[in-house]
């Protein structure tokens, strides 16, 4: 199937997509375009309409206003064609609790067409790569969530696609176990398969997405690549740590001064960081002038370094909201919410 991939044109692009379900907008005009061969991220709490994008580009589910491609295949008029060329893993069963890992991966290679030793041989090669031979020969429901979860992946890459679908890979999953997963993904996409990758944490679409779309209520919010993403929120900040805590407040005075920043104290008594507030003035020119400010005042300073803002910071500047809590409401994302790494309260002035 990758012979047949486009080698110009994007993997995906949509414009205006709309799906309703009863008076909820799950989409609400999403336009979209993901680069092929790249890790693409859909960034957004519970709710916002990841899944609901997701089966649409898969075909499972049509759209209600708008258009959507998939390298250039139209999603409702040619889902056959899209089908051919994707596929899906995420909160669709497809592997079977009660056989083993190795006769889920081979029955479901000789659905796919692949001969015995051909289904059998890229079983193990994937059992293999994906860290389960030992667990191979087991019942598939006697896995742990993180063994499901990469037997899940294993099952849906029996054929290289060229797009795959990664609906939130790793919630709920152990630090270790995500960490496996990264690792899968990164192979997958290494092979030429473009990835869309749903997620709630930010940390992951950081680590794994080239480009990353946030979305929110069926909106997308924001769009770029990490970097764009960033600099669209804020400069960045700078972390500093003095020779002597005696000096602190006057350090704090001085950067408030200097940067007209947010200046943190740390738990750390030796240590202040201040949020940089965008302007023309470059990231690094701010941090480098503050320094020089400190040194005037008579300022020791130990270590000093420049950070970019965290996608935590991007989210709750973008919507208002920190992930995972719509509004203030306390609704419960029901999962592992916010993922590891946010900070909750930090609300921008
Ligand atoms: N089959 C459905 N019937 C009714 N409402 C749905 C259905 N699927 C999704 N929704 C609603 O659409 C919105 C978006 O859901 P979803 O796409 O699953 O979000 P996400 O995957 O980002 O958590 C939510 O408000 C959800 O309750
Ligand atoms: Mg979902």
């Amino acid at each position: 199937m990758s012979a047949s991939a486009q080698t110009s044109g994007p993997a995906i692009e949509t414009a205006g997509l709309v799906k309703t379900f009863g008076v909820t907008r799950a989409l609400d005009g999403v336009d979209l375009v993901v680069p092929a061969g790249t890790v693409y991220g859909l960034l957004g709490p519970n709710g916002a309409g990841k899944t609901t994008a997701v089966r649409i580009l898969a075909t499972l589910l049509r759209p209600d206003g708008g258009e959507a491609h998939v390298f250039g295949h139209d999603v409702v008029h040619a889902a056959d064609e899209v089908r051919g060329r994707v596929s899906l893993t995420g909160q669709y069963a497809s592997v079977d609790e009660d056989l083993t890992g190795t006769e889920n991966l081979i029955l479901l290679g000789r659905l796919l067409g692949h001969h015995r030793k051909a289904a059998r041989d890229r079983a193990a090669q994937l059992l293999d790569a994906f860290g389960l031979a030992e667990a191979a020969g087991k019942q598939v429901k006697h896995y742990s969530g993180g063994m499901r979860r990469r037997i899940d992946i294993a099952a849906s890459i029996l054929n290289t696609p060229d797009l795959l679908f990664l609906d939130e890979p790793t919630t709920g999953l152990d630090p270790r176990s995500r960490n496996q997963v990264w690792d899968i993904v990164r192979a997958v996409v290494a092979q030429g398969t473009t990835v869309l990758l749903t997620t709630q944490y930010l940390d992951e679409a950081d680590k794994l997405a080239s480009r990353i779309a946030v979305i929110d209520k069926g909106r997308v919010i924001a769009e770029g690549t990490k970097g764009e993403l960033k600099a669209s929120v804020g400069a960045g900040s700078v972390h500093l740590r003095l020779r002597e805590a005696r000096q602190r407040p006057d350090a704090e005075r001085v950067l408030r001064t200097a940067l007209l920043a947010e200046v943190q104290r740390e738990p750390d008594p030796l240590a202040l960081t201040a949020r940089l507030v965008a302007r023309s003035a470059t990231a690094a020119d701010q941090a480098a002038r503050a320094l020089g400010e400190l040194t005037r005042a008579g300022i020791t300073v130990d270590n000093f370094s420049l950070g970019q803002p965290s996608l935590d910071e991007v989210f709750l500047a973008l919507t208002g909201h920190a992930t995972g809590h719509r509004d203030g409401t306390g609704r419960d994302p029901g999962g592992p919410g916010t993922g590891p790494g946010t900070k909750e309260g930090e609300v921008p002035a």
